[in-house]
Parts: structure tokens; C-alpha cells; sequence
């Protein structure tokens, strides 16, 4: 779409009935809310797949809902659903398809690029991989020196590293436990280190997963863990071939750095490398969870999938959500949103997210290159749920900020706790009730003053409530619900992007900071004059040299 033809968002009419709508909205209390609508509770409600989703505790009428979706509907989001899903290259200043979709397509499905249909060569590397996977679990891939192989290195940075990462904890109950798995991503030697230091070299497979196959943390750290692997056990590079596998969209590049193709697991330039664990990113994780529980996933990532490509604008799970947040970043001013698990499993599921969210609509200018006038992506954050109780809850129940948040729990514990641990799960879960209970409704002056606190302590004792959330509950984490969490946010990401007009499949901004590391590095190892370095960084520079003694 060009400049002209678009009206800006904050002109459009539906925008400007959205401002008036909020005007009117006002300070309503969610308390008033329920009071008037006693069946709020039940009606505010969705489930998409394994998920039930409540959005009571919302700001939020259903004129406000009403509202919402128009501006969906001005903004054409479901036309640009649909272009992604057909493979039309929507990522339009690196002219690229946008198909994470197709990765878990069911086989006879037919999505084309160019004219060609990329189902196929999908399963063809999912199966690849899935012979790969069943063969270093079972015993039969060895290591160079015939032993079977007990570890699994991923060396892989952003996109290449934070979704297997985040997976292999999710599902950790699901995986062999005999393997040991590890993910190196910081070019800080110290990950490196900590990862190997305790591994018998001869029982180690590195899994080098990089999309361009150039990104310097990464190839920084393959070399480096080749050349200890080498040394580890005294042989040439022909011990390369049975402890290195390379993911990657570079075949090229991959043979230049000594691993043989055919331990070259392929995917294309249409997955964002944030996108992309499921492609053959996700190959550690499958050797931990097995193919078959791998498919599970992939499973239900489709049904979210299915879900959001068909279901009606007033039961659309992703596109709530993103208007949600359209809501309160755009109405409220908030400018952040916390993701707050009640899982220790999803310890990293909120990083995961952070640059799955701020890395696709952390963006200024619109698709057609011109300043936005209105805030695009939050910050997103958050850790477990208990363990931020006792942290930072304390400024999301009475700081001067708004931050809405989402809660995600389960009814069940995972099937192998043991036994004597079953138990917590109920307290663990209270807690998650408790909290959106509280941050919703507060506690008024007069209740705390029936409590006989004194009355110079009842203003500090006194919660204002009104804190907006979304509880997301399923029954169990499973493989399939993982999947489902995950797409669930990825379309809710594009929800957003479509309506502030922006591409939220570029990532242009990570550019400069990795050119100046380039030109700073011999500044810092022989003294070189750097042209062009401020005096700041000069200074800083000088500074760094002398305490390193050079
Ligand atoms: O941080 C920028 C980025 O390009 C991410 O989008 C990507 O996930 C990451 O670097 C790693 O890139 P690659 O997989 O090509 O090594």
C-alpha cells in the first residue's frame, strides 16, 4: 500500500470514536462493572484449542469490544491474515512470505511461494530430522570415537537460541532424562565455558543453529567450541562431521565452516528467525521430546492457527488480545505488558516473548515508511508468578503505573512430580487466583478500616484495584498446549502490527549496534584509531585498555 492511499490510523474515524469512548470511560471501576453485569464472570470468556481464555478483568464494556473490532475492520487485519497465509510477501522492506504457518501445515496442505508449494519440503525436513533425532536417542549415532552420544550442545543466538531454549524447559518433563542439554548463545566465553566445562567431549554433539549462518556471537562460539572438541579429543577436523550438525538457511556458509551438508537441516528465508522453532531451529529440542511429541506441538500450533484464520471477529482469541493491547498502550498510555506464569516450567517463556513482541513491533515508522503518530509495541516482562510476587508485584498492585498482564496456569501438575510434591500445586494456584482477584478489585479504604487498622496506616493499606489482566488456563502443559501458547502470541503480535501499520517481520534496529561492535573491536585489542568513535566511547575505550594493562 503506498502513502497515499492509507488513511493514517489516528484519523480514521474509528480511532477517534475509540479517544472519545475512552474520554467517557473514564475511571469506571471493574467492581462497577461486575456489579452491573453479574454474568460477566462466565460471559467474558473464549476457548481456542486446550485454552480457556477470561477477559473479565478488563477495562472493558462491550461497546468498548464493539469499538475495538471496528478499528480491526478499518485497518483490514483479517485482509492481511489472509495475504500471510497465502504466502503473499508482506514483510515488505525485505520483500519476503511470512509463513511460520506452513511449518506446521498438515502434509496435503498446499501453501505456494513463488508459485511453488513449500508443504513438501516442510515434511521432507521434519522427517530429516526426525530420523536424525530417533537416531542419536537411540544409541545409534555415535560420536567420533564410537561412543553414544549423552550431550546436546545448541549454539545459536536470538531466534536461534530463546524459542528451543524455552521449549526444552516447558517440556522438560517430557524429555529423556538421560540426555543432557545445553544452549550457548552469549559470545561472552563464560556461556561456553560453564556449558562444556563438566562434558566428555567424546559424547558431545553441537547443534550450530543460525539462519544467515554470519552472526558473529555464534559462529564465534562454533569455532570455538570446534576447536575445544579437537582438542578435547586429539583428533583432526574428520571428528567434525559426527559431532556437528549445522540449522541453517546457508548452505553456503555452512560448508565453508568445515560441517558437511548433509548434517545440514534447512529452512527458508520466508520463517523469521523468531519464528522459527518449530523449523529445524527446534532439532534439539526434538532429539529431547522425541518426533512424536515434536508433532504434538507443531499439532497445536495449527489448531491456533486454524483457529485465527476462521474464527469470527467476536470469538477470535489472537485478535482480542492484540486489541486488548491496542487498548491500553494507545488509550491508557501503559507502556508495558506483563506475562506472568504460574509454571516454573515457563521460567522462560515471558523472555521468549520478549523478542517475539518487541523485536517485531518495536518500530517507529510505518509500512510505508513515514513517523507514526501513536505508541506501537510494550515492553514486554515478566518471571514466574510466585517468585514475582515477592519482588515486583508490589508496584503492579500500588505504583502509579498501569500494567496490564497475563496470567497463565494449570489445573494440573506435570505428570511425573513426584508424588509428595502433588500437593503444592493447589497453594500454587491459589496464588494465581488470588492476584488477579486482588489486582482487580482491591481493597477499599472502609474494608481495611474494618479491619481496625489505625487510620494513618489505612491509605497505605489501601489497594486501589482496577489492574486489567487476562487469565489463560488450560488443564495440563502439554506439547500440544505449549503450541497453542505460542501461536496464540505470535498472532497476537500481528494483530498489533497490522493496526499501528507496521512490518513486524523486519528487524532493522539490531543493525547498527552490530556494525560498531565490528569497527570498535581493534580499538580494543591493538589500540587502533577508530574513525568516527565519539569521545564518549574514546574515553571509555582508553579506560577499558588500561585496566586490561594494554
Ligand atoms: O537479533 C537479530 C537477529 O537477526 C534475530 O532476528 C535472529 O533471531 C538472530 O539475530 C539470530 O540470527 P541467525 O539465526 O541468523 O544467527
Amino acid at each position: 500500500m503506498n502513502a497515499e492511499s492509507r488513511t493514517r490510523l489516528n484519523q480514521t474515524p474509528e480511532w477517534t470514536a475509540l479517544a472519545k469512548h475512552r474520554e467517557e470511560f473514564g475511571d469506571t471501576r471493574l467492581r462497577d462493572l461486575f456489579a452491573t453485569d453479574p454474568g460477566r464472570g462466565s460471559g467474558y470468556t473464549l476457548q481456542v484449542g486446550d485454552l480457556h481464555v477470561d477477559y473479565s478483568k478488563h477495562l472493558v464494556t462491550d461497546e468498548t469490544l464493539r469499538l475495538l473490532r471496528d478499528l480491526a475492520a478499518a485497518t483490514d487485519v483479517f485482509g492481511l491474515r489472509d495475504a500471510m497465509f497465502r504466502g503473499e510477501k508482506i514483510n515488505v522492506t525485505e520483500d519476503r512470505a511470512v509463513l511460520h504457518t506452513a511449518l506446521r501445515a498438515p502434509r496435503d496442505a498446499v501453501i505456494e511461494v513463488d508459485g511453488e508449494n513449500v508443504v513438501p519440503a516442510v515434511h521432507a525436513v521434519l522427517d530429516k530430522m526426525a530420523d536424525f533425532a530417533q537416531r542419536v536417542r537411540s544409541g545409534e549415532w555415535t560420536g567420533h570415537t564410537g561412543k553414544r552420544i549423552k550431550n546436546v550442545v545448541n549454539v545459536g543466538i536470538g531466534g536461534s537460541d530463546l524459542g528451543p531454549a524455552m521449549a526444552y524447559e516447558v517440556l522438560r518433563s517430557f524429555t529423556d532424562r538421560d540426555l543432557t542439554v545445553r544452549f550457548v548463545s552469549n559470545v561472552d566465553g563464560a556461556d561456553l565455558h560453564e556449558a562444556v566445562r563438566d562434558l566428555d567431549a567424546a559424547e558431545t554433539l553441537f547443534i550450530i543453529a543460525s539462519k544467515t549462518f554470519t552472526t558473529i556471537e555464534t559462529i564465534t562460539n562454533a569455532t570455538s567450541a570446534r576447536n575445544w572438541l579437537l582438542t578435547e579429543l586429539k583428533a583432526g577436523q574428520e571428528a567434525v562431521a559426527k559431532h556437528f550438525v549445522a540449522l541453517s538457511t546457508n548452505a553456503e556458509k555452512v560448508s565453508d565452516f568445515g560441517i558437511d551438508t548433509a548434517n545440514m537441516f534447512e529452512f527458508w528465508d520466508w520463517v523469521g528467525g523468531r519464528y522459527s522453532y518449530d523449523s529445524a531451529i527446534g532439532l534439539s529440542l526434538m532429539i529431547a521430546i522425541g518426533p512424536d511429541r515434536f508433532r504434538e506441538m507443531l499439532d497445536g500450533f495449527h489448531l491456533v492457527d486454524e483457529h485465527f484464520r476462521t474464527a469470527p471477529a467476536e470469538s477470535n482469541v489472537p485478535l482480542l488480545l492484540g486489541l486488548l493491547g491496542v487498548w491500553y498502550g494507545n488509550f491508557f498510555d501503559a507502556q508495558s505488558h506483563a506475562v506472568l506464569p504460574y509454571s516454573h516450567y515457563l521460567s522462560k517463556f515471558t523472555a521468549y516473548l520478549q523478542q517475539l513482541d518487541m523485536e517485531s513491533n518495536g518500530k517507529s515508522v510505518d509500512r510505508d515508511g513515514r513517523e507514526v503518530e501513536w505508541q506501537t509495541g510494550p515492553v514486554v516482562w515478566g518471571t514466574p508468578g510466585t517468585n514475582g510476587q515477592h519482588a515486583y508485584y508490589q508496584l503492579i498492585h500500588q505504583g502509579t503505573k498501569l500494567i496490564p498482564a497475563d496470567f497463565i496456569g494449570f489445573a494440573e501438575p506435570v505428570a511425573d512430580l513426584l508424588p509428595g510434591l502433588v500437593a503444592q500445586h493447589d497453594l500454587l494456584m491459589a496464588n494465581f487466583f488470588a492476584q488477579t482477584q486482588a489486582l482487580a478489585f482491591g481493597k477499599a479504604p472502609e474494608e481495611v478500616r474494618a479491619e481496625g487498622v489505625a487510620e494513618e496506616l489505612v491509605p497505605h493499606k489501601t489497594f486501589k484495584g482496577n489492574h486489567p489482566t487476562t487469565t489463560i488456563l488450560a488443564r495440563e502443559l502439554t506439547p500440544s498446549v505449549l503450541g497453542q501458547l505460542v501461536a496464540l502470541y505470535e498472532h497476537k503480535v500481528f494483530v498489533q502490527g497490522a493496526i499501528w501499520n507496521i512490518d513486524s517481520f523486519d528487524q532493522w534496529g539490531v543493525e547498527l549496534g552490530k556494525v560498531l561492535a565490528k569497527r570498535v573491536e581493534p580499538a580494543l585489542t591493538e589500540g587502533a584509531e577508530v574513525p568516527g568513535l565519539d569521545e564518549s566511547t574514546k574515553a571509555l575505550v582508553a579506560k577499558y585498555r588500561e585496566l586490561r594493562g594494554r
